[in-house]
């Protein structure tokens, strides 16, 4: 294995127990929400995932417990359904976690191999996969942990965060018409939805230089848009008349304004913050209220990486060049030490070739875009990736959260969940015809 793999392996690693070490037995095994797993459910099923395919399907080895291939599918087993099945407790968890790595370590490299398992390997593929889905779980645990009533130990919490350093952001940044190429051929970590590279050919458009704001989405609530159906999708209006919706999520209004609770603390919500925690539907609705509307995926993606002037193909892997994740821009997420993301504007070397901000990090940016296939779509290595999604039933995020690894993410990673979810570290930003 290359050092390089071991060292994404142990960042990974570093990252889950930094957010489970601290945490207590109830804290882990409680069901938080029946949108959630208790915390050890991610917690075996990322070691059972690294064992699938790491030693099983790379090394031909045996299944620590055959009943895990049931009990951490999370195909298998929704969310809702998990507390009730019969999964290991935290001590034996970390004991399991611990075990499949210390073999990962130690397993020798595969010599004769069959051809599923050349392509598993090609470009180690395979190991980018494992290392991405602890980082998907880190995400999603900490989801979970925003939905306890307690906080998390490790949340020192209240950091000032950047303030935004960039002039004009209220702007907005003409991408002109014509052809770009979305998706990847070339991305050895990119995943079956991301492929085949293909060229779309879009109108010219406007896009907001940043997501919006708390403060600007402030300003809908208190012009009445939750009141105006007028400004909701039919189904929108259903489901917000249903869930009495009023506010984003962990938002509440005080005597003194409104405030927000954050892993466990109340605080004044920040007027400069991306809004997170709003659901597709919101996301619909402030977009119309604006006077604009949600951007599709493949506009999203031809202002994230398109770069004027280049061949249509020479796309960015992310907004600002085709550096990794870990040249200085990338600061815009590492911003996990206040467990938020920061002010809108704070990276100007973030920026796209035409000048958008914030289009990795901070919030998950909802498109307009159901979750489908690329034309010419082949599912690997396995459908429930990717292929079972696909569907109405998904609007596609793009671009990360402040809780998103960089390792995870670059501009054609397509993210997806039902337009109702607002536990995510989801937020807007608007886009409209030129
Ligand atoms: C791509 C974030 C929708 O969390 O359901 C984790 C990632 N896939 N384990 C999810 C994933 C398998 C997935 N999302
Ligand atoms: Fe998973």
């Amino acid at each position: 294995m290359k050092p390089a793999t071991v060292h994404d392996l142990d960042a990974a690693r570093a990252r889950t127990l930094a957010l489970v070490a601290a945490l207590s037995d109830p804290q882990l095994t409680a069901q938080h929400s029946p949108l959630m797993s208790p915390i050890v459910w991610d917690v075996a099923h990322i070691a059972h995932f690294e064992e699938l395919w790491l030693l099983r399907e790379l090394g031909g080895a045996a299944p620590t417990d055959p009943r895990f291939d049931d009990v951490y599918d999370a195909f298998r087993h929704p969310r809702a359904e998990r507390p009730d099945l019969d999964i290991l407790d935290p001590e034996h968890a970390a004991a399991f976690a611990a075990s499949v790595r210390a073999r990962v370590l130690a397993a020798p490299q595969t010599a004769a191999i069959a051809d599923f398992t050349a392509a598993l390997l090609a470009d180690d593929f395979v190991y980018s996969m494992v290392v991405r889905h602890e980082h998907q779980h880190v995400e999603t645990m900490l989801a979970t942990i925003q939905l306890m009533a307690t906080g998390h130990p490790a949340d020192a919490g209240d950091g000032p965060g950047r303030a935004a350093i960039t002039g004009d952001l209220d702007g907005e940044v003409l991408v002109p018409a014509g052809p770009f190429v979305m998706g990847t051929d070339t991305d050895v970590a990119a995943y079956d939805n991301e492929r085949p590279a293909h060229a779309v050919d879009l109108p010219a458009f406007f896009i907001d230089r940043t997501p919006t704001t708390n403060g600007e989405y402030l300003r809908f609530i208190e012009a009445g848009g939750y009141e105006d159906p007028g400004l909701w999708s039919a189904a929108g209006w259903a489901w917000r008349r249903t869930a009495d919706l009023r506010h984003p999520e962990f938002w509440h209004e005080t005597d003194d304004g409104w405030s927000r609770t954050r892993f466990g603390r109340a605080e004044p919500v920040p007027p400069a913050e991306p809004v997170q925690h709003i659901g597709w539907y919101e996301a619909d609705a402030y977009a119309r209220w604006a006077g604009k509307r949600l951007p599709s995926e493949a506009e999203w993606e031809k202002a994230a990486s398109w770069n004027p002037g280049r061949g249509i193909g020479e796309k960015r892997t992310w907004p600002w060049g085709t550096d990794g994740p870990e040249s200085p821009p990338a600061a815009l997420w590492g911003t996990t030490a206040r467990w938020g993301p920061d002010a809108v504007g704070a990276y100007p070397d973030g920026a796209s070739a035409g000048g958008v901000l914030d289009l990795i990090g901070g919030v998950w940016e909802w498109t307009a875009s159901d979750f489908h296939p690329y034309p010419g779509f082949r599912s690997f290595p396995y459908p429930e990736y990717s292929e079972v999604f696909f569907g109405s039933e998904y609007k596609v995020l793009r671009g990360g959260s402040w809780a998103t690894s960089p390792q995870a993410i670059s501009t054609t990673f397509r993210n997806w969940d039902h337009p109702i979810r607002r536990q995510i570290f989801s937020g807007v930003r608007c886009a409209r015809d030129a």
